[in-house]
């Protein structure tokens, strides 16, 4: 019976892997562990918040002593770790923050775990949620794969790269048990307002500017969120110990070229006359340290586990915008910051 601790559960992808974990596996007790920073939401489990074999628990990961006592408390056998700061752009203006959740944080939680399991490492998985952007930038050819050299360019690349680092250390060093995933761009249900579909999607309901940083040609590589909730699920239970695994849809876009297709989209849902919401797209400064291109490999996940993506783009995106349409109390109160409060108001007499 597994006591699994997934930390960041409240978040944008933790938490469709915490609502996956609940109801698929009514056997495990699904711990959220999450600080309810500005990007953790408890909104986003409204669905699950009362299953039985699913607890909340308010901690920060710089915070080796609550974590201690939550691994006893709850006597955890596995962790998978999502916690972390995660924009870019926020790196850029604050990057000792990202330096103590996702390299301090980590750490803390590798001691916590290796010390709690000493006895018996071979029964455990510490696994390790990580990005393609530890790979750094790729030119016009080529894709990321489980041995390319890590590059990383932004602040929030280089934490995410050395808790990458920390967790194979733990494995080669102490035998702790650790499997990573690198996954590319995600998108969909409970993307917090602040990243690129999200942020668009939001202003062109708002008529407001849709700011397209430089030429607009960067190229990412996008991933419907449940889809990579699916990915973790296998690497979770069938991936080899110790080893990589890269996540990604085959799925590249240029930025222009994905807001012109929103764009489209977000026409004819509003009813607006074709063309109306690209006259929206507004050219500004470049993000400094911006990485061209991010194209993953997922040949290794899909030939070893057996995972594809269940969705097109085309399909994702409409869910997508579907979504935020049905979801207005969700949009308006994340941008209102009201959501800070619905922890109060769901926990203050636990
Ligand atoms: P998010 O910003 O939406 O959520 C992060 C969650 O972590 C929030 O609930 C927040 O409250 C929590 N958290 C932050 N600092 C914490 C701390 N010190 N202690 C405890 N909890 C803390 O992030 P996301 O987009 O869902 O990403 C989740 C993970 O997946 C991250 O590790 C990220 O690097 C990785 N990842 C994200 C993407 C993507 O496209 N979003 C792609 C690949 C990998
Ligand atoms: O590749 C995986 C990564 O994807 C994750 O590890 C990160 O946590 C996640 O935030 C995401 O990083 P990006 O920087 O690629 O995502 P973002 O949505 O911020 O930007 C996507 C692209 O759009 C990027 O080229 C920058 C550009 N952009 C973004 C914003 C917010 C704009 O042109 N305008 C904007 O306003």
């Amino acid at each position: 019976m597994k006591k699994i601790i997934i930390t960041g559960g409240a978040g944008f992808i933790g938490s469709h892997v915490v609502r996956l974990f609940v109801n698929k596996y009514p056997d495990y007790t699904i711990i959220n562990l999450d600080a309810l920073t500005y990007a953790g939401n408890l909104e986003n489990l409204k669905d699950i918040e009362t299953s039985p074999n699913y607890c909340f628990e308010k901690i920060n990961i710089l915070d080796a002593e609550a974590l201690k006592a939550v691994f006893v408390k709850h006597n955890v056998t596995d962790v998978i770790h999502l916690a972390a700061e995660s924009h870019v752009d926020r790196s850029i203006i604050a990057p000792l923050d990202f330096v103590y959740t996702n390299v301090i944080g980590t750490v803390n939680l590798l001691n916590v775990a290796k010390e709690f399991w000493k006895k018996s490492l071979d029964q455990h998985l510490f696994y390790h949620v990580s990005t393609d952007e530890v790979y750094g930038a790729l030119g016009a050819d080529g894709l990321f794969t489980e041995t390319t050299p890590y590059h990383p360019n932004s602040p929030y690349s280089a934490s995410k790269a050395s808790s990458d680092h920390f967790v194979r250390a733990y494995a080669e060093t102490y035998h702790l048990q650790t499997v990573i995933s690198n996954c590319s761009n995600n998108y969909g249900p409970f993307h917090f307002p602040e990243k690129l579909i999200p942020l668009f999607i939001n202003n062109i309901i708002n008529n407001k500017p849709l700011p397209v940083y430089g030429d607009g040609l960067y190229t990412r590589d996008w991933l419907f969120v449940k889809d990579h909730a699916t990915a973790i699920d296998m690497v979770f239970h069938k991936g080899k110990i110790n080893d990589t695994y890269n996540i990604g849809g085959f799925n590249e876009w240029k930025n222009i070229d994905l807001v012109k297709i929103l764009c489209s989209q977000m026409d004819v849902k509003l009813g607006r006359e074709k063309g109306t919401s690209k006259k929206l797209i507004t050219y500004i400064k470049d993000r400094p340290g911006h990485d061209r291109r991010y194209a993953i490999d997922a040949t290794k996940i899909n030939a070893e586990l057996g995972w594809k993506p269940s969705v097109t783009f085309e399909e994702g995106l409409q869910l997508t915008i579907d979504w935020f349409f049905d979801n207005t109390d969700w949009l308006n109160n994340v941008t209102s910051g009201n959501y800070q409060h619905y922890y109060d108001s769901m926990y203050s007499n636990k």
